[in-house]
């Protein structure tokens, strides 16, 4: 019995639902928003394409009843204003904390052993904010960032590269800010060989720097955040922990000494299972790596300070 709950039924909540019945591994999705009927909708429209997509996911939605999410295994938290065009996501800090701190206090209430899964933005301070006020252990607090910035960096790989992204592997880690991602192009490969072989410094330039800005691009082009490649990303942890596949997915994690940092979470190569995080993968960085990583940390922690814990 694998009960998953999503909190904020906007776009991308909705899409999280979506990819995580489609994929058909958890028993029920229960999608809680705190507009009258908006969870309730879009449950049921998801629900009509049960038989269509061939899911058995049962997926229901209330209106702020978080009773009914009582011993959810993992809940997602999307809840908050997403940012408009031109906005960083760390502008949105004031509003989705006070918003994020009401859901989190709801769900432990209901669910004392969840895995929460962080998406409302600025994602690293919110995921920070999560575990500071949760009583969660830190494995059970992961944000998604990485996770939706490799897959965005591994697009980018390819296009450069004009071979299928399933081919490309390559993470993301450090914060999930336009400026603060770290796009680790010199472990990034190409069926196992590394990607500076074939590409020009300029083609490498031009894949670190649309990485970086894959979420302002859409939110130029869209008016808002984006919601597909979100919501997938969050569906491919939410597997990895109701599966226990153990996959290694870069997230925001809380460091303990990992890369130099602690008390922050920032992202990390991670492997993800029934526990949550169950190791972080501490890699030696170098160089301008490193420099970038504890630049990356610096701007997280100005951020966290905003939230007066
Ligand atoms: C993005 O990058 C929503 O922050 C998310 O699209």
């Amino acid at each position: 019995m694998s009960k998953v709950t999503v909190v904020g039924a906007g776009a991308v909540g909705a899409s999280c639902a979506e990819y995580i019945a489609i994929k058909n591994f958890a028993s029920e999705v229960v999608l809680v928003d705190i507009k009258e009927g908006l969870a309730e909708g879009k449950a049921m429209d998801l629900m009509q394409t049960a038989t269509l997509n061939g899911f058995d996911t049962k997926i229901t939605g209330v209106t702020g009843d978080y009773s009914k999410t009582a011993n959810s295994q993992v809940a997602v938290i999307t809840s908050g204003i997403p940012r408009k065009p031109g906005m960083t996501r760390e502008e949105l800090v004031g509003v989705n904390a006070g918003i994020v701190k009401s859901v989190v206090d709801n769900l432990v209430k209901y669910s004392p052993n969840v895995i929460i899964v962080v998406v409302s933005n600025p994602m690293d301070t919110m995921a920070y904010l999560t575990q500071k006020i949760s009583g969660l252990p830190s494995n059970r607090v992961i944000g998604m960032g990485g996770a939706l910035d490799s897959a965005r960096f591994r697009y980018r790989l390819a296009e450069a590269l004009e071979v299928p992204a399933s081919d490309v592997d390559g993470m993301v880690i450090a914060a999930h800010s336009d400026t603060g991602m770290l796009p680790l192009i010199s472990r990034a490969t190409y069926r196992g060989i590394a990607v500076t072989e074939f590409l020009s410094e300029e083609k490498v330039n031009y894949v670190i720097e649309e990485t970086k800005v894959g979420g302002a691009t859409l939110t130029k082009l869209l008016g808002t955040s984006a919601w597909y490649a979100p919501g997938a990303a969050v569906s491919t942890l939410v597997q990895s922990i109701v599966c226990d596949q153990k996959k290694l997915i870069p997230c925001s994690v809380m460091l303990n000494g990992e890369y130099g940092q602690s008390d922050i979470c920032l992202g990390a190569p991670v492997i993800i299972g029934k526990d949550g995080v169950e190791q972080i993968i501490d890699l030696q960085l170098e160089g301008a790596e490193a420099e970038k990583f504890a630049a990356s940390a610096a701007a997280v922690r100005e951020v966290n300070k905003d939230l007066k814990l």
